[in-house]
């Protein structure tokens, strides 16, 4: 069976005070789940974050992480720095580190590496465009997503990988992919997996979806055969949003 996962992209939201409110309403809302849910607050308020839900269910997670293991990179923090706090997942190729800080799947490669030497493991994002999608470029362009940047791996390395397909014009726009939209894309995903690495392998992977899950379409989306859980952005302020998509399951 795989892994079904709910996690939530805070972003670049919320100060200290805010995600201490956040996570003790989101402790209220809680009742145990099959699902596995993590919460992403920014760095500065990770370690606070972390000990707060340290025996507690639901997981805390990074955002971003560079590749390098220490050394001159003003800004940016490392992989044994995520887990020197206890940190286990970090989210990696978010379409906004992609769009606003030009990150690149051979840049991506790189940190997918990284991260797994340190034990991590990834949340994957990639998507196409509006205008791959308006063109019908949208299945090409995700497979040399994932090509680029993950099929320098050997098939034990997705033991650590979770998948997220986030087309990019369903991210923060309200507009969302449609269930089969959805369905469609993430049983390509597993085709190309499968042809790369398997059946066992592609069919043991968790593909989340994201771009603009709500309560109100978490259910038919999470309802289709290869999607097994979303990362949610704008939802997932909000305690009880976020635990009404968890129960979608
Ligand atoms: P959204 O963000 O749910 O606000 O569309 C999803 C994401 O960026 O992961």
């Amino acid at each position: 069976m795989r892994k079904q996962i709910v996690a939530g992209n805070w972003k670049m939201n919320n100060d200290l005070a805010q995600t201490e409110t956040l996570i003790t309403e989101l402790k209220m809302q809680y009742s145990p789940q099959d699902a596995e849910i993590m919460i992403a607050p920014s760095f500065t308020n990770l370690w606070q974050s972390f000990n707060t839900l340290k025996d507690h269910a639901i997981e805390v997670i990074a955002q971003n992480m560079h590749f390098a293991e220490s050394g001159a990179y003003t800004g940016e923090v490392s992989a044994s720095m995520l887990k020197s706090i206890g940190i286990q997942t970090v989210i990696l190729g978010h379409s906004e580190r992609r769009a606003f800080f030009y990150e690149t799947d051979e840049l991506l490669a790189k940190k997918v590496n990284a991260a797994l030497q340190n034990g991590l493991r990834i949340i994957f994002c990639f998507g196409e465009e509006l205008k791959d999608r308006k063109s019908g470029n949208h299945e090409s362009v995700v497979e040399s997503q994932i090509k680029n940047a993950l099929f320098h791996l050997e098939a034990s390395a997705f033991e650590n990988i979770v998948l997220a397909y986030e087309p990019v014009w369903a991210i923060g726009t309200g507009e969302t992919a449609s269930p089969e939209q959805a369905q469609d894309m993430h049983a390509f995903i597993r085709k190309t997996l499968a042809n790369k690495y398997g059946k066992e392998t592609s069919e043991s992977i968790s593909i989340l979806y994201g771009g603009s899950v709500k309560p109100n379409n978490a259910k038919e989306i999470f309802g289709k055969p290869d999607v097994d859980g979303g990362l949610i952005g704008g939802a997932s302020l909000n305690a009880e949003d976020f635990f009404a998509i968890v129960n979608a399951f």
